[in-house]
């Protein structure tokens, strides 16, 4: 055996270039621990794969679904899930390396993409996110203009992707652009999952003679592949055939055929050679062909694939993996591993993650987060219109309600409406906060930028949004109303209303990330903020609520508790309301009295201290009052930045999000 391996790594002592991406993988065996809610054996996803993917050649991984394929392409590319465990060695340029995290290009099976930017924003965008910050402007766009070319995407470079609401370029260009965004750096080592699938036969072949091209500029081309059409499986150089984990074949595309013919399972004439594979390999013909034989339609099967009709798909499988195994195609295999394991200095120009400074990923993120924000009716513009509406509405049922004995319950319960429904409704954005969730984590795996600049970059996109809804709502709500007269008064009562409201966005974050499912998300986010709501001292007065867990913490950390408080003391003090009985000569009601008895803040509890003794000290002194008052809003905005930005650093880490990404999550990758 050593001596026939000694022969064949003779005959493969063949090209090996100065520069490019050698992958090898040798006994590569991935299983997933106590299959079955952690009660069951080990289940083996992949079973002591080895193989090698070179530079100028495209590697097609074919086989039936749920045979290993994406977990095949996730392995090489250092994505594994972290409840997988891997064995064997992966060795790029005769080296272990970690290729997660931007290392290599990595095109999702799924697209992807900001439906409403244009195809050439997006490009353009991807490319400012990544390529180095002292490239010049004119060389970027030759780049982003070079890529549109490449993927033939002119014709529809000004057109929107599209979303829900918007109708905009086909499956085929979207797939053409998810390649065309990895291909801005020039990886020397791409992967692809199923980069056909969805799309019709003329569309794939354009897409995979695109990747052909691609390849033959010297990169490595790794892809999984459903079923393709004889003209697309032409185009492939190298093939990998898998069923259940297990190699069927591994080689040179064209010498498949003959290897299935060697087998006794000849690929019929004029049949697509895909299909004849898939065919002999995939269970589920089993019951499609005890389902023709049922129903007398055998005839027409006989005649395209005689040798099979009869003989059980398990057993073809058991036959073709023997064979393999003791066929030349694995010795020649086994002999170029050998050899690209000892290969050494060879250039590989790492091209994933990116190379732009850190002030260019915000500036970049901020521009495409605001115009994506601007373009997107549903992100902020639908939710400016209801709070219009919503403001005129609150506005005229309490209009001018005045400084009689019962203005006193109309205000409270205005300030309750304003403070807690009117905040409440922010989760509507929610929807929008999954899309944009999505593509952050996409990017985030592929290293372009990280949770910190992410955060940040989102914060400031949506802050004048944020600023322009409170406003607008405030001054609606106060000019009819008639709250506490001065300009600092309403100026308070909007930045509790932009604070909160921003509070409720961070939330939603947080929850887009711990749940990140439209439905799932939206009644968890719901149900916080009832929380919230239930203990912000409006339905049951402060000293009233429970002190063991309502008062004491959860009031103390609840948003609308801080925002109520300040909303009703930015009114009532310095007020004078009518006494019980008009006429008597009861002296009249102070908004300071209402604040401790009626609603029953206490001067040290909560939202009290220094504010309500500067507010007494110096009431007439506005201009104190407000600096105070900022003094105790805007924490809560960088805090609530930062907490968002903590706890999603904390899931990465921890490996409780999706995407984590194996360096922080501890899952066990073999490169690292
Ligand atoms: N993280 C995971 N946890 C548990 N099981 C997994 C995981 N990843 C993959 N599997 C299982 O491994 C098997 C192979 O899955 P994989 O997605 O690689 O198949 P595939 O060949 O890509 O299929 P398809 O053509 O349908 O995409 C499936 O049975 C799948 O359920
Ligand atoms: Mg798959």
């Amino acid at each position: 055996m050593e001596i026939e391996i000694a022969r064949l790594g003779g005959d493969v002592e063949k090209g090996i270039e100065s520069s490019g991406a050698y992958l090898i993988w040798e006994d590569v065996t991935v299983v997933l621990p106590k299959f079955g809610g952690g009660k069951g054996p080990t289940k083996r996803l992949l079973n002591g794969l080895s193989g090698y993917a070179e530079p100028g050649r495209i590697m097609a991984i074919m086989g039936p679904s749920g045979s290993g394929k994406s977990t095949l392409l996730d392995t090489l590319a250092g994505r594994l899930s972290a409840n997988l465990v891997m064995t064997g060695n992966i060795l790029l340029n005769g080296k272990k390396r970690r290729l997660d995290h931007g290392f290599v290009a990595y095109v999702t099976q799924e697209d992807i993409l900001m439906g409403t930017l244009t195809v050439r924003e997006t490009i353009q965008y991807s490319a400012q996110l990544r390529l180095p910050s002292n490239m010049s402007k004119d060389e970027v766009n030759e780049i982003v203009n070079n890529v549109i070319i490449e993927m033939g995407l002119e014709d529809c470079a000004h057109n929107l992707i599209g979303n829900w609401h918007l109708r905009g370029i086909s499956g085929g260009e979207k797939k053409r652009l998810s390649i065309a965004l990895e291909i801005i750096t020039q990886p020397q080592l791409l992967f692809l999952d199923e980069p056909t699938s969805g799309l019709d036969s003329a569309s794939a072949y354009f897409v995979v003679q695109v990747l052909k091209n691609i390849a033959c500029g010297g990169r490595t081309i790794i892809c999984s592949i459903h079923q393709p059409s004889s003209e697309v499986f032409a185009l492939f150089d190298d093939l990998f055939l898998l069923s259940s984990g297990e190699t069927i074949y591994f080689g040179e595309a064209k010498l498949a055929v003959e290897f299935f013919g060697d087998s006794g399972f000849a690929c019929p004439t004029r049949r697509n050679p895909a299909d004849h594979f898939l065919r002999c390999i995939n269970s589920d013909f089993d019951d499609v062909t005890a389902t023709l034989i049922g129903s007398r339609r055998i005839n027409d099967m006989k005649e395209s694939s005689s040798s099979l009709i009869y003989l059980p798909t398990s057993e073809c499988r058991v036959r073709l993996i023997q064979n393999y195994k003791y066929s030349s195609h694995k010795l020649r295999t086994k002999a170029r591993v050998r050899q690209l394991a000892n290969i050494k200095d060879i250039v590989f120009k790492e091209s994933g993650g990116s190379q732009a400074s850190w002030l260019t990923q915000l500036c970049t993120l901020i521009k495409r987060s605001l115009k994506n924000m601007s373009r997107d009716f549903g992100y902020y513009w639908l939710r400016i219109i209801v709070y219009i509406i919503l403001s005129i509405s609150v506005g005229t049922v309490f209009y001018d309600v005045g400084t009689g004995h019962n203005a006193v319950i109309a205000r409270g319960a205005c300030g309750g409406f304003i403070s807690g429904f009117m905040t409440f409704m922010s989760i509507g954005g929610f929807p929008s906060f999954i899309e944009e969730m999505k593509i952050f984590e996409k990017e985030r795996k592929s290293g372009h930028y990280g949770v910190g600049v992410f955060i940040l970059s989102n914060f400031i996109s949506s802050f004048p949004f944020l600023v322009f809804m409170s406003m607008s709502s405030a001054a609606i709500t106060y000019s009819l109303v008639k709250f506490h007269p001065g300009f600092f008064h309403f100026l308070y009562a909007a930045i509790v209303l932009l604070s909160s409201i921003t509070v409720v966005e961070s939330c939603m974050m947080v929850v887009a990330c711990f749940v990140p499912n439209f439905t799932m998300g939206l009644v968890v986010g719901a149900g916080i903020l009832g929380i919230m709501m239930a203990s912000a001292g409006f339905f049951r007065l402060m000293p009233d609520l429970p002190k063991v867990f309502w008062r004491y913490p959860i009031s103390y950390v609840n948003y609308m508790a801080w925002g109520l408080q300040g909303a009703y003391k930015n009114d009532l003090i310095g007020l004078e309301f009518d006494p019980v009985m008009p006429g008597e000569q009861m002296k009249k009601m102070k908004g300071e009295e209402i604040i401790s008895s009626v609603l029953g803040f206490s001067w040290f509890g909560l939202g009290t201290s220094m504010l309500e003794v500067s507010s007494l000290k110096s009431l007439a002194s506005e201009s104190k009052m407000f600096a105070f008052w900022v003094e105790l809003v805007t924490p809560g905005l960088p805090s609530v930045g930062y907490l968002s930005y903590v706890i999603c650093e904390l899931l990465y880490r921890a490996g409780v999000l999706p995407c984590a990404h194996p360096k922080d999550s501890g899952c066990r990758f073999p490169l690292s």
